[in-house]
């Protein structure tokens, strides 16, 4: 907590953070822009404006780097023009090896320099950035996560992590290097958090972590993501619980089950599989194999019936061939997933997989990616159109990003849905008909 003067000094002062990367760096800059709020700055409308600026940063694929680094040969100019401004660089990115040196060798306009673990101290590094003529950094893997101020960017959905971290090492990852060991929040912790949000109105929740299924294997007491889901799902007026991301080897029957007799906790999951080649999976790290997922697969949708499955793909994994490539063909247009994102491999300094030999051809990686991408939206259209003429509860979340007539929102199963809709129903279920499928997206009225 800062004292008073300090608070003073930073009324009419504005901040902008800029995020790259997954949810759970929306969360962490949700958590940066609460200790702002607590110390007197308000938002700026945009980096311009802004007298802290946050650039929070993603490493897992090499495009969310260059563009963080286009993005900082940009704010030089900026930073000319406006001295004092206090431009932090905060994240994943700059726990990689070599990135710090980097920053310090061309671009040291940069104040801070900051992992992503050092949000408890955060008030401190902005104080010592604000008074050093040279850029600090904290690069310390280790950190305090709770109990910290939180400006949530909406009053009705919320992110709230259960874990930090990860162990797996899946050969191709960043994460576990720059996220640190997987660390397990206290249940009552969680629990009481969502139950405040429950008692303000919210109205989902998505719980976080690298691999949500292990959640509890480090804590001393006993207990697994399945009974976290089940404490939660007892909550009063909370309708939907969402989590992410399940890690097919960790994920349990008792958590199937979990899901199936919850009343609140909505019927998607989403399960990277990443490959559907055996020998791809193996050299990846991922601990289990097609036949175990495809069971797995089975066990979902027999126990919860109208369930929605998801999934990442990577192709070009160093080593995959044609064979291996149509295996995950194969396995697409059996499993017929929902939605799938398909990545582009893409080699991390400091991974095993980086060092592989038989690295894919750019191209070759562009034509696989071009044809699993055609084959998965031949699939979503033909299950989007089996929902025309269904209602649908939606929870409205905001204005549609490309048509400014419409709102948008999802269903249970987390499709997004269009919809002609009143602002004052934001935040709020409404029953939609659907009306038209697209391949991303479906299009209705409210009923
Ligand atoms: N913890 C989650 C996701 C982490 S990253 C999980 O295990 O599923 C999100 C997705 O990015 C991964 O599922 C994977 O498909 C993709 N990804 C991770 N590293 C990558 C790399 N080096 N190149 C391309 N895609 C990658
Ligand atoms: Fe990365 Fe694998 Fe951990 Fe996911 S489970 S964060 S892909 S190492
Ligand atoms: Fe997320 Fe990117 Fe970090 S995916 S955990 S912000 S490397």
């Amino acid at each position: 907590m800062q004292n008073s003067s300090a608070k003073e000094q930073s009324r009419d002062k504005k901040y902008f953070i800029a995020t790259y990367g997954c949810q759970m760096n929306v969360y962490d800059s949700e958590v940066l822009a609460g200790h702002l709020e607590e110390l007197g700055y308000s938002a700026a409308k945009n980096e311009e404006e802004a007298d802290v600026l946050i650039i929070n940063t993603c490493a897992v694929r090499k495009k969310a780097e260059e563009k963080v680094f286009s993005r900082l040969g940009m704010l030089r100019e900026l930073k000319r023009k406006k001295p004092d401004m206090i431009i932090a660089l905060w994240g994943c990115m700059v726990q990689q090896e070599g990135v710090a040196r980097k920053i310090k060798e061309r671009f040291n306009f940069i104040d801070l320099v900051s992992g992503p673990n050092a949000l408890g101290r955060f008030p401190e590094l902005l104080e010592t950035a604000g008074s050093s003529e040279q850029t600090v950094f904290d690069l310390n893997l280790s950190g305090e996560r709770e109990f910290l101020p939180i400006k949530r960017a909406k009053n009705f959905k919320a992110w709230v992590p259960i874990s930090h971290g990860c162990n797996n090492f899946c050969s191709y990852c960043i994460v576990p290097y720059v996220r640190g060991p997987e660390k397990s929040r206290l249940p009552e912790n969680v629990i009481a958090e969502v139950k405040e949000l429950a008692q303000s109105g919210f109205k989902e929740i998505t719980l976080l972590g690298q691999n949500v299924n292990s959640y509890g294997k480090d804590l001393q007491q006993k207990i697994d993501f399945a009974d976290l889901l089940c404490k939660l799902d007892q909550l009063d007026n909370l309708p939907r619980i969402r989590f992410m991301t399940s890690h097919p080897r960790d994920f349990s029957e008792k958590t199937v089950r979990a899901i199936a007799e919850g009343k609140n906790i909505c019927e998607h999951i989403h399960l990277p599989l990443q490959s559907g080649s055996d020998r791809i999976l193996e050299k990846m790290n991922r601990g289990y194999t097609r036949s175990y997922y495809l069971e797995l697969i089975d066990m979902i949708r027999k126990m919860i019936p109208g369930s929605s499955i998801t999934t990442d793909i990577i192709v070009g994994f160093p080593g995959e061939d044609e064979e291996d490539f149509a295996m995950t063909m194969e396995l697409m247009d059996k499993v017929r997933f929902d939605a799938a994102y398909i990545f582009v491999y893409s080699p991390r300094r400091g991974t095993k997989a980086a060092e592989m030999k038989n690295q894919v051809p750019a191209g070759v990686k562009r034509e696989r990616v071009i044809q699993l991408n055609k084959l998965q939206s031949g699939i979503v259209l033909e299950k989007n159109r089996l929902l025309l003429g269904s209602i649908q509860e939606i929870l409205v979340e905001g204005k549609s990003k490309t048509d400014k007539n419409m709102f948008t929102g999802r269903t249970r199963t987390n499709k997004i849905v269009h919809f002609p809709c009143s602002d004052n129903l934001l935040g709020k279920f409404v029953n939609v008909k659907i009306e038209e499928a697209r391949a991303w997206n479906l299009i209705g009225i409210i009923n």
